[in-house]
């Protein structure tokens, strides 16, 4: 039984499909994952039922191109990732009732009888348009095999068929600057047929369901992002592509033609299950009690508001989503968070580098989800939450009272008659009981930063208690008040268990083991009996330890590095300077010299003091390459360009009569200009 809605017998609960080019990262948990989980397992826990749906997405170009990229099929890619994203999710434990993949036999033959019916229904325009095309590999460029600069915001990346900025709609041909992402090339036009959907001809029934019926009760950001599409006019879109890699498409005349990956994959949603079900799937998908819930990234909004369900409309049978709670993006230390520049905190690397620690990163990602606008993860925001809200707050009040019981009771609960209730004990039960509720209420609304925020609330309630009433002083003097408070300590522990369970499951596991509890359901939560006098206790255990700063420094210098390294790869040579004139260019005297003699300047960790054979006699002069010659002796012997009439000056005491030349390399080392075979000292350089 659910607080806001009497009325659905079922849920469907999507998450995204995510591409099986990469890893799962922090961001794609906090946006889909963790609080589509959290809704699946508030709603098992309430009684419902559930289907909890997961799977790669294996198709459309990133995987062709990171398969070119690194001489491998398009196969070994998802396989690699595949294999990767669903073994993380388990670790984590997100509930999916089925994690699938579109490149499997079932999803293959379901995506391609809903294309069939829709194509022998007359439901789509075929039609022969221009498309871009790569003459020098010899092949047509779908979506992000071109880039270009989006006509609505500038965005420089943008794709074929997306701006990741704007995510506004238009049409490859409208891009400007359109460049092949597989030879650079400018692309040629070409005349190729493809299947269209009409969205032009849903608009009206559109605009009444989302614009009229889910003014509401859908997030502002997901309204939004519709209303913006609709009223700027939806246009036929093409459901086809020129590739080799997808889903065939089943008619005739389509040879080398493949279902657009956004097309094939949320009919991926359908195909896991039946992959689940057999043949009692069909209740999930057309059953007007049902409640289709989508949870997504905002980049994946019009597809889940607008094009899936003009496809499901166009089918027929099927039932339109309830709502579809799409987050903004998560951040991390202040960047966007990339897969291709590795500036992301990946599932799997957690895992190892933070064992156990599942429900560290759950209550982090939770507590700072991006529901309405973007948000931040940063590692020392991480280490806070887990050090002074989940150690010293849920995980010290747990320990507190399970501690002192097997100090005074050996571990057994303690009876509590209600005659020793004082007005405390009336007051705490009260405000207990208001609890499931109010934290079931929040998830319904998908607002499950307000959810956890209430059940620490309940913690800090029981913390309170807990020190208010000082069992370890009233154990000397009142035995009956003793009793009381540390039975109510244990409901306490009992109700929390079972309400942080959706939020943290092995927390909540271990509560349950250490209270010798069964699972219990949603609605039991809020009573003060749940602990039954006289049950003997597990041993009290730790939820959570205190995170070092060393564990934390780990992670911000791993971040530190792969900053350094996106610079190297993003290094540029420096602008041009001014023109200059030979007359000008002649005033500067570069000769070669000899070294002679080279030493350390004393107490100048930078300086190197050369003497040099310049033809004439000696000189001395001073560089700032220390750094990059550990061993000065051995630059001996070695001739070196320098500046022969730069005017003197003193560096650490130390007059130096001229300027040794080097080159600055992308990551700053200095390294010495030296002539490519032996000259006269002292000649020119012009
Ligand atoms: N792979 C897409 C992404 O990561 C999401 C696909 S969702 C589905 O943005 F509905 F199409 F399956
Ligand atoms: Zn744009």
């Amino acid at each position: 039984m659910t607080y806001t809605d009497q009325k659905s017998k079922r849920y469907t609960v999507t998450s995204a499909l995510p591409y099986a080019n990469g890893p799962v990262h922090i961001g794609h948990l906090a946006g889909v994952y963790v609080p589509a989980d959290i809704y699946a397992r508030y709603l098992r826990s309430a009684g419902e039922e559930v289907l909890f749906i997961g799977g790669s997405d294996e198709h459309g170009v990133p995987i062709t191109i990171k398969a070119r990229k690194e001489g491998v099929t398009p196969q070994d890619i998802v396989d690699r990732y595949h294999t990767i994203i669903r073994d993380s999710f388990k670790e984590f434990g997100i509930s999916f009732d089925i994690y699938s993949r579109t490149s499997s036999p079932l999803h293959h033959e379901t995506a391609s009888a809903f294309f069939k019916k829709l194509y022998d229904e007359g439901k789509f325009i075929e039609k022969v348009s221009l498309q871009y095309y790569d003459e020098e590999v010899h092949q047509f460029l779908a979506d992000r095999y071109i880039t270009g600069t989006c006509p609505h915001c500038g965005n420089e990346n943008a794709y074929g068929d997306q701006c990741e900025k704007c995510d506004k709609p238009y049409e490859v041909t409208d891009l400007i600057n359109p460049k092949s992402a597989l030879s650079g090339s400018k692309p040629v036009l070409k005349e190729s047929k493809h299947w269209f959907l009409p969205l032009d001809k849903n608009e009206e029934w559109l605009r009444q369901w989302i614009l009229e019926g889910h003014k509401d009760d859908w997030k502002s950001n997901v309204y939004g992002q519709c209303k913006s599409w609709i009223d700027a006019g939806l246009q036929p879109r093409a459901v086809t592509r020129d590739l080799d890699w997808g889903v065939r498409v089943p008619v005739e005349g389509a040879e080398g033609k493949v279902l657009y990956v956004w097309f094939d994959a949320p009919i991926g949603y359908i195909s896991f299950t039946r992959q689940a079900c057999g043949d009692d799937w069909e209740k999930w998908w057309k059953d007007h009690d049902t409640k289709l819930v989508h949870f997504i990234g905002k980049d994946n909004i019009v597809f889940h508001c607008i094009i899936f369900p003009a496809m499901l409309k166009a089918e027929g049978s099927y039932i339109m989503p309830a709502n579809v709670p799409a987050n903004e993006f998560l951040n991390l230390e202040g960047n966007k968070i990339s897969t291709s520049r590795n500036w992301a905190v990946w599932l799997h690397e957690y895992l190892r580098d933070f064992p156990g620690k599942q429900d560290v990163l759950r209550y982090t990602l939770c507590s700072n989800a991006p529901e309405t606008k973007d948000n931040d993860f940063t590692w020392k925001d991480f280490q806070l939450k887990n050090n002074s809200e989940l150690v010293a707050i849920l995980g010290n009040f747990v320990n507190r009272t399970l501690v002192l019981t097997h100090k005074f009771y050996g571990g057994s609960v303690p009876a509590a008659s209600l005659d020793s209730w004082t007005e405390t004990e009336r007051e705490a039960a009260a405000d207990i009981a208001t609890y499931p509720e109010r934290i079931g209420r929040s998830i319904e609304t998908y607002r499950f930063r307000e959810a956890l925020a209430e059940l620490m609330n309940l913690a800090r309630l029981g913390n309170k208690y807990l020190t208010d009433t000082e069992p370890w002083k009233l154990v000397k003097t009142d035995a009956a008040r003793t009793a009381a408070s540390l039975n109510l300590s244990l409901q306490i522990c009992a109700n929390l268990a079972i309400l942080c369970e959706p939020f943290m499951p092995f927390t909540a596991e271990k509560m349950r083991r250490m209270l010798c509890m069964q699972q219990q359901g949603w609605h039991t939560a809020g009573s003060t009996t749940l602990m039954a006098e006289g049950t003997q206790l597990g041993t009290p255990e730790l939820l959570f330890e205190k995170i070092e700063d060393a564990a934390i420094d780990a992670q911000m210098q791993r971040l530190e590095q792969i900053k350094q390294q996106n610079e190297l790869n993003n290094w540029q040579p420096a602008a041009v300077k001014p023109l200059v004139s030979f007359d000008d260019f002649g005033k500067v005297d570069i000769r070669v010299g000899t070294v002679l003699e080279c030493t350390k300047v004393p107490k100048a960790d930078k300086l190197l003091q050369f003497k040099i054979e310049d033809g004439m006699g000696t000189r001395t002069i001073v560089s700032g390459i220390a750094k990059f010659y550990p061993d000065p002796q051995a630059l001996v012997g070695r001739q070196v360009c320098f500046i022969a009439n730069f005017a003197p000056r003193k560096l650490k005491g130390v007059e130096s009569q001229g300027m040794i030349l080097s080159a600055e390399d992308r990551d700053g080392r200095l390294v010495l200009l030296s002539p490519s075979d032996v000259v006269t000292a002292g000649c020119s350089v012009g």
